[in-house]
């Protein structure tokens, strides 16, 4: 397998693990992944749940959370790549991205939105940046943007395909064929979506050759085997970013009964829902959705986490249901997973999911 190049950045393998926010990528998964050769990822997204201060004073807790996360990655990694993946619909964007930077991540990765002010935020810091797209025009209008505004260039793109977990980059109707679970509909959209990835690494060539650079183009979404990382390879990308399978393993950062919900999840179960963020999302049907789409309401506790949210229409506060979920009650909390959760069947851990899917069987 090749390394990862991205710019004077070496990671020996081709893999990202993706970001999962609240709580579900921390130390303990980023910091595992590093050690194995990957890029490991803390999600800053309400990453200051855990401490005492976070109710009275969030965007404090969140700051201190960062930096003593990403040092105790740094310590498990021993060495290895550990990035931020940092949401553009969340408040105080530019203060996560400030905080990260000066904790010494390696990579920030940033999608839910455009990160068009990414590059003016980071000024000189060495640190490398990796917007997530889903289509060619979004990849076309980012790289245009920091082209005339910012006169830089993505050091890598991710392509976040419809099989992802968490917030998706389509739209209700393009996602009909999962909701409605048509099987037929899925390999046709799946078929086309591998057209979609090679134009937006013809985008990145071109913007590259402009900046005399390589960028990396990483797939991810539903990629859980050898045979799926070579498929994506075989299309022309350089790496994969996985992040589903490493839920259901002993260093993953949630609640034991997070990724039991993962083992014990059928594909029956997994649904796209609305989130407050304003993007539909994957996740596992439990009492908490049913509650809501049966139109029930809990009391809504805002932490102004959101740019865009409004708490006197919202069906319920995304941040209060993703740490009820990651703190272990998983029937009255949102838990967020991707299309392929109904292949895992136990846990293991993270050096057995990265030889799964670098190890030919
Ligand atoms: C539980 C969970 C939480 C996630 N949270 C985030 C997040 O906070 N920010 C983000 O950019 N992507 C998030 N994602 C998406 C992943 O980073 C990743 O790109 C995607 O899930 C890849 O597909 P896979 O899960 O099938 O491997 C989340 C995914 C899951 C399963």
């Amino acid at each position: 397998m090749k390394p990862l190049i991205i710019g004077d950045l070496e990671v020996k393998l081709p893999l990202i693990q993706g970001g999962m926010g609240v709580g579900v990528s921390l130390s303990s998964l980023a910091g595992a992944v590093a050690f194995e050769g990957g890029v490991g990822v803390i999600s800053t997204a309400q990453i200051g749940f855990y401490r005492p201060d976070f109710n009275k004073n969030p965007l404090e807790a969140n700051l201190k959370a960062i930096e003593e996360q990403v040092k105790r990655a740094k310590e498990i990694g021993r060495g290895g790549v550990i990035g931020a993946n940092i949401m553009v619909a969340g408040r105080n964007y530019k203060e996560y991205v400030t905080a990260a930077v000066k904790a010494g991540v390696d990579l920030i990765i940033s999608g839910a939105g455009l990160p068009t002010e990414l590059p003016a935020y980071v000024k000189d810091a060495k640190v490398k940046l990796a917007p997530i797209v889903s289509s060619e025009k979004a990849a076309k209008l980012l790289c245009r943007m920091w082209d005339k505004r910012h006169h830089c260039t993505p050091d890598l793109v991710i392509v976040e395909g419809p099989m992802a977990g968490g917030h998706l980059g389509f739209s209700k109707e393009q996602l009909k064929p999962f909701s409605e679970k048509n099987d037929e509909e899925i390999r046709r959209m799946m078929a086309d979506y591998d057209g979609e990835i090679e134009k937006i690494i013809q985008v990145c060539e071109t913007y590259g050759e402009k900046y005399n650079k390589n960028i990396p183009v990483v797939v991810a979404g539903g990629i859980d085997s050898h045979e799926k990382v070579q498929h994506c390879l075989n299309l022309g990308a350089s790496g994969i970013q996985v992040a589903t399978p490493f839920v259901a393993t002993e260093e993953c950062d949630a609640h034991p009964n997070f990724k039991k919900a993962y083992v014990e999840a059928t594909s029956e179960d997994v649904v796209i829902l609305n989130s407050p963020v304003g993007m539909p999302g994957r996740g596992i049907r439990n009492t908490f959705l049913k509650n809501i789409e049966e139109g029930h309401r809990g009391k809504i506790h805002c932490r102004q986490c959101l740019e865009h949210c409004d708490p006197a229409t919202i069906p319920y506060c995304i941040t209060d249901a993703l740490i009820r979920s990651v703190q272990g009650d998983v029937e009255n909390g949102l838990v967020f997973c991707g299309a392929e959760v109904d292949k895992i069947k136990k846990i293991s851990t993270v050096h057995e999911v990265i030889e799964s899917l670098f190890i030919s069987e």
